[in-house]
């Protein structure tokens, strides 16, 4: 018997205003997003979307991009009626981000938007724009009347914040000054996408709402824990960006310390905005801080060059459009991290991430120890159990067991117990932005990053972004396009008596 669906709360009338509507994000994810929660009966029915770009469009023009990228990029593009039937839901104001005028004429068009959608005021504020126009947005929101709740009637006021989030603790910390400058941190939405994947938030489920894992979720039962995140592709058009950044900024504090504080944290005392990311941030304390040598050998850094991916030849890093030359930019990143608790003391997290690997994957393995007592020979009972959850490009879990092989004798063989995502349904949901619109829609804020947990997570990785900076690596390009990485990173763990696990083809 299928147990009835618990209501989801249906997200309150508003207007979303999209900055750099003309963009690749708004684009590809946003507006995505938007028709799949239309589609699945998520959005208000009294909704709109203002874009703002510096791109001239008019609204008609707005609208076709809006169509195109509908068509483009979701799988089932049948159901328009969210465009057509309200054709003035889509608005659309063209104006420079530093001149005070765009947030003049932003705000008396929202002003106008509401009145005419009946939205009570109520407005969610996107910046999908490049992270050096945040601060300079939420001031021009500022100043215009748009960042106070209640300025729009009687409604509210919420600011969505894409990643990357500074590029160091320091300039976090500035970011996060100017935006508290203009915005309360209850109506600021910190952004990080991979929360809002199926399988990275069914980790809440798995562990804290059934009762058997979590007895077994600590250091006399868990060897160690590798978290992979890996694409085959490159840097695509974003080298300008990426050169800046590397596969440490733009992976490990963000998505793969997301990842990481889900798997660790301590149960928390219900499901409620505060108490999980109040959990969360306490893992990120408890992570260590390596110094000297022991952060030597834990930081692994990685730049691909020319290889192969499929049987096609691809170029080096070196040679990507807007990389520089000689780019000391690492494309791949693998560490061992510990989380200095109770119950993770002497558990290491091994993590990695890069560009051009041969498969594109994200995965956590939770490997368990041995079984104590060997009852056959140790050689045949080589493996222990093994938890492996899939978040990309399958969403599924699989956990893996010995059992007896049929016939006489004491044969054993891997086997697997596996759940897949699929076979819930749900494929309407496809972007990952779904989730978290909607979770801002109805002012619930747990998968998004409270400013100390941004700056916290940046505190961990200060030691490591500091060696890198002092010593410019000396062996770059360290890995062939279509390989796992630098050999440093096997080592990295071959020296622990333990080595990565492949993704599950
Ligand atoms: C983004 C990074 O945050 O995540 C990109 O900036 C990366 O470099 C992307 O490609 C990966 O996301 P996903 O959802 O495809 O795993």
């Amino acid at each position: 018997m299928t147990e009835p669906a618990p209501k989801v709360q249906p997200a309150e009338p508003c207007v979303l205003v999209i900055f750099g509507a003309s963009g690749d994000l708004a684009q590809r994810k946003l507006i995505p997003a938007l028709y799949n929660l239309h589609r699945n009966g998520f959005l208000p029915e009294r909704f709109a979307v203002i874009g703002v770009s510096g791109s001239t469009l008019t609204d008609e023009q707005f609208l076709g991009r809006v169509k195109e990228s509908v068509e483009r990029h979701c799988a089932d593009c049948s159901d328009l009626g969210f465009i057509s039937t309200a054709g003035h839901r889509f608005h659309y104001v063209a104006g420079r981000i530093e001149a005070p005028e765009t947030y003049a004429r932003l705000k008396e068009r929202l002003d106008a938007v509401h009145a005419e959608h009946g939205t009570r005021g109520n407005t969610v504020v996107y910046l999908a724009t490049p992270p050096d126009h945040f601060a300079t947005i939420a001031e021009g929101l500022k100043a215009a009347g748009i960042a106070k709740h209640g300025t729009n009637g009687s409604g509210w006021t919420r600011l969505i914040v894409e990643k990357p989030f500074g590029r160091d603790l320091e300039s976090a910390r500035e970011l996060n000054g100017r935006l508290l400058a203009c915005f309360d941190e209850s109506q600021i939405y910190r952004i990080d996408h991979y929360l809002g994947k199926e399988t990275v938030q069914n980790l809440l489920a798995f562990r804290f709402l059934n009762g058997i894992f979590e007895p077994i979720w600590n250091r006399n039962f868990i060897d160690h824990v590798q978290i992979t995140v890996a694409e085959r592709l490159g840097v695509e058009n974003r080298g300008r960006y990426y050169d800046a950044s590397g596969a440490l900024r733009d992976i490990v504090q963000n998505h793969v310390f997301q990842v990481l504080c889900l798997i660790a944290m301590e149960p928390p005392s219900s499901l409620a905005n505060e108490e999980v990311r109040n959990e969360k941030l306490k893992v990120l304390r408890a992570m260590r801080r390596p110094q000297g040598e022991e952060l030597l050998r834990n930081a692994i850094r990685g730049q691909y060059g020319p290889g192969a991916i499929d049987g096609e030849t691809v170029t080096g890093y070196r040679e990507e459009a807007h990389v520089a030359p000689e780019s000391a930019t690492d494309t791949f990143a693998a560490l061992r991290l510990d989380v200095d608790n109770w119950r993770w003391a002497g558990v290491p997290f091994y993590v990695r991430t890069g560009k051009r690997l041969p498969a594109r994957s994200t995965q956590i393995v939770i490997q368990f120890r041995q079984a104590p007592l060997p009852l056959v020979p140790m050689e045949t009972m080589q493996h222990a159990n093994r938890l492996t959850i899939q978040v990309a490009p399958e969403e599924r879990m699989q956990l893996r067991f010995q059992a007896k092989q049929p016939g006489p004798g004491m044969r054993l063989k891997q086997v697997e117990m596996a759940f897949s995502y699929r076979d819930l349904g749900g494929d309407g949901l496809a972007t990952g932005y779904e989730t978290l619109l909607h979770d801002c829609m109805i002012g619930e804020r747990m998968l998004f990053l409270r400013a100390d947990m941004v700056e916290e997570a940046w505190d961990v990785l200060t030691p490591v972004l500091d060696l890198w900076q002092a010593l410019p690596p000396r062996d770059f390009p360290n890995y062939a396009a279509g390989t796992w990485g630098p050999a440093s990173a096997d080592e990295l763990l071959a020296r622990d008596g333990r080595h990565w696990i492949e993704p599950a083809p």
